[in-house]
């Protein structure tokens, strides 16, 4: 049989990566990520689409080379459809459908949540890695998504609940940034966090039926409480900022973790995986690790290296898709918005 090759492209919001996936097993993973938006407290679209630019020829070429192949030996190519930034799309399916034309290969479209749900299963040749069995369900949560999804197989995926409004990345991302905090805010909030007293402050929960998210209405009730706090002490932020992240990171660790509970009560399956950046975040780890040693569920926790945006995810998800000959049309265009 031949060895099977998969391009990943991934440019759907501030990182241009792209890895090499050989029979299911991982050669490379460059991602250039783009400190450019660091100033402006977020990501500024149009610097982003720009800097994908520059970094899309120079990241491709590397991950062929470090995985010690040529483009001729590349049996498809997966690249990122949406969601994401249309702009940074475009970038990453523009060059990866000219050059799937060039080689005359075919095009796989990954869907970006899809892709960080399957991070679970990026494994590189020789390594024992324990990989969660379907169906389990898995809680994606990332700077633009927060979703409860039941996996039933690499191809199959059902939503079971959603964000209505923010997710919880960018709700920390946002309260970050009115405490005067840099972009992304999640890290910063996680390392102040370890710091300070989950238990100082009280903020508002969200009241949503079945298993939707909603971050909004904590977001707003941080800022009134900051707003009224520093009527009093202009300096509120400064001197209580290990307590304020600490106790913002709890509230929404408890929202994640409270729907998703209940999703495992609902469907009996206890077999949860965790994705997505803010996987990232200690508090969330220690609350599935809690649910593990409680011996209430069988936990996955990706490697910190596959939590954010990475093509290694994409090629995996590509290489699922090519045995099951999922091929995309090449006039298939990007998308901004999409579930799963
Ligand atoms: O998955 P990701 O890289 O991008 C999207 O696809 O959206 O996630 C980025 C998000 C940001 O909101 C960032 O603040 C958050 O993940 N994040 C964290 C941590 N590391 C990254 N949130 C909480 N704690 C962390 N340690």
């Amino acid at each position: 049989m031949n060895d099977i090759y998969i391009l990943g492209i991934e440019s759907s919001c501030d990182d241009t990566s792209a890895a090499v996936i050989k029979n299911g097993y991982l050669l490379s993973n460059i991602t250039a990520s783009q400190a450019v938006h660091k100033a402006y407290g977020g990501v500024v679209p149009e610097l982003a689409s720009r800097a994908h630019q520059q970094n899309i020829v120079p990241v491709v070429d590397q991950a062929l080379k470090q995985a010690g192949i040529t483009k001729e030996q590349l049996s498809a190519i997966t690249v990122t459809l949406g969601p994401g930034l249309m702009g940074s799309l475009h970038v990453g399916v523009s060059f990866a459908k000219g050059l799937a034309t060039s080689l005359d290969i075919p095009l796989i479209e990954a869907n970006h949540l899809q892709g960080h749900i399957l991070a679970h299963f990026i494994l590189t040749e020789g390594e024992e890695l324990r990989v969660p069995p379907f169906p389990y369900l898995c809680l994606m949560v990332s700077g633009g998504n927060s979703q409860i999804v039941k996996v039933n197989a690499y191809n199959d995926m059902e939503l079971l609940g959603q964000t209505i409004d923010d997710a919880a990345g960018e709700a920390m991302d946002k309260c970050s940034k009115v405490m005067g905090f840099g972009y992304p805010g999640g890290p910063i909030i996680d390392k102040l966090a370890r710091q300070g007293n989950p238990n100082a402050y009280t903020f508002a929960k969200p009241h949503i039926a079945g298993f939707d998210y909603s971050f909004s209405g904590l977001k707003t009730s941080f800022l009134y409480f900051l707003r009224d706090e520093i009527k009093k002490d202009p300096d509120f932020v400064e001197h209580h900022k290990e307590d304020l992240a600490a106790s913002l990171e709890k509230t929404i660790v408890d929202i994640l973790m409270k729907k998703l509970t209940q999703a495992v009560k609902e469907t009996g399956i206890t077999e949860v995986a965790l994705s997505g950046g803010v996987s990232a975040n200690t508090a969330l780890r220690e609350a599935f690790k809690t649910r593990q040693d409680n011996k209430q569920w069988t936990i996955y926790i990706p490697k910190f290296g596959y939590t954010t945006d990475n093509a290694a995810m994409i090629a995996i998800t590509g290489y699922y898709k090519y045995l099951d000959k999922d091929f995309c049309p090449i006039d298939k265009p990007a998308y901004s918005r999409t579930t799963l």
